[in-house]
């Protein structure tokens, strides 16, 4: 199978290739990135001798590349990971998030309809169903979409147009929607490796509000698995719910990461919450369970102490990556926080 993979070079895509790799070295995998702030190149490089593997540097939002990348490589499916992730850049500013999160995804979408793709899976995620108290049910596919964040609001869009290209086109089309991942390769201004580099470095760990929020943490590799399952088996027009069964607040997950790196609880300092900050999600992925054989095989234990660990032995890429631009960013946010 020829894949097409968008935003292959940022976290999830990342894991996706290389697990994909390994479980299908048959597939031959496009990697399609405009390599923004987040995308790093380097992840994939060893990659780039495989014959089944190639990278093209571009833009989703871009018609011509994507139509001739489908064409040139004869692609059969394609999995949509492009997108702007991160919900305190999409509250500095919503543009980017517009035309990656929204314009690019129909684009997508459109070119893979002309070109007459049978396969199109869009990543999307927990996010657009909203917040939930500590005592309501999880979310299900069928929760109505209640985003509250630009960012949620731009992929909330996006799933909206994936739904009217199937009612529409027939399109064959799945959306899959996961809880928060963590593992390796995460860009360090999200909150695992952000509050990793933070203690080890022995800065101060900023949690907002206070730090009661809960999310439902998945291992990188067990989305993935998600994603296959959806590629390979799943209904053109449905939507996929997947998590990790483990709902832990933030104030919780930093204790224990602190725990395990034998690093002082003073470190943390609750700063000023973040605006419309959802407080809770938590993911029913019965559906997926059921429909796609779909189970999260890491406890969030194993997981954080695999995620720790190659943090802990990748200090190079983590170094490379920090030198980058995202430091101004957050140094301006934490500012205006304090
Ligand atoms: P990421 O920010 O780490 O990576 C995004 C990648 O997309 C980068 O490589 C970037 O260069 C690329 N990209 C951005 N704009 C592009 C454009 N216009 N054209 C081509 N490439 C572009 O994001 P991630 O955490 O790996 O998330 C991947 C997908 O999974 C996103 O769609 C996100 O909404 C979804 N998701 C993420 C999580 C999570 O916890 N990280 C959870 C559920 C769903
Ligand atoms: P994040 O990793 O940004 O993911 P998302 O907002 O998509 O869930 O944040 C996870 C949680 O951690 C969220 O409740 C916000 C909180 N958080 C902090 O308390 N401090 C931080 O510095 C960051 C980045 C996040």
């Amino acid at each position: 199978m020829n894949i097409l993979v968008t935003g292959g070079c940022g976290f999830i895509g990342t894991n996706f290739i290389f697990l994909m790799k390994k479980r299908h070295p048959d597939w031959t995998i496009i990697n399609l990135d405009k390599l923004t702030y987040a995308g790093n190149r380097l992840n994939l490089i060893d990659l780039e001798k495989d014959p089944g593997y190639h990278f093209v540097h571009g833009d989703i939002c871009d018609q011509e590349t994507v139509l001739s990348t489908l064409e040139e490589f004869k692609i059969e499916a394609v999995v949509n990971f492009a997108a702007e992730s991160h919900v305190d850049r999409s509250i500095n500013d919503p543009s980017p998030f517009i035309s990656t999160n929204i314009r690019g995804a129909q684009n997508m979408m459109e070119c893979a309809r002309r070109a007459g793709i049978t396969r199109f899976v869009h990543v999307s995620t927990d996010e657009v169903y909203g917040t939930l108290s500590m005592d309501e049910p999880a979310f299900t596919e069928k929760t109505p979409l209640a985003p509250n964040s630009p960012y949620s609001a731009s992929k909330a869009s996006a799933d909206f147009f994936a739904r009217a290209y199937f009612e529409t086109y027939n399109f064959p089309i799945c959306i899959t929607r996961c809880s928060n991942n963590y593992g390796p390769y995460q860009f360090p201004e999200k909150l695992i490796p952000l509050m990793f580099t933070k203690a080890t470095s022995n800065e101060k760990l900023p949690v907002y509000g206070d730090g009661l929020n809960v999310r439902d943490w998945i291992y990188v590799d067990d989305h993935c698995t998600g994603v296959e399952l959806t590629l390979l088996n799943g209904t053109p027009g449905n939507a996929y719910n997947f998590g990790g069964a483990s709902e832990v607040s933030n104030i919780d997950l930093v204790r224990r990461l602190l725990k395990i790196l034998g690093r002082d609880e003073s470190l943390i300092t609750f700063v000023k919450d973040r605006p419309g900050h959802d407080r809770r999600y938590a993911m029913n992925f019965d559906f997926a369970a059921k429909e796609l054989g779909f189970k999260p095989e890491y406890s969030f234990e194993e997981g954080l102490s695999k995620t720790i660990e190659w943090y802990q032995t990748n200090d190079d890429w983590l170094e490379k990556v920090r030198s980058g631009t995202y430091l101004d960013f957050m140094d301006k946010w934490y500012g205006e926080r304090k």
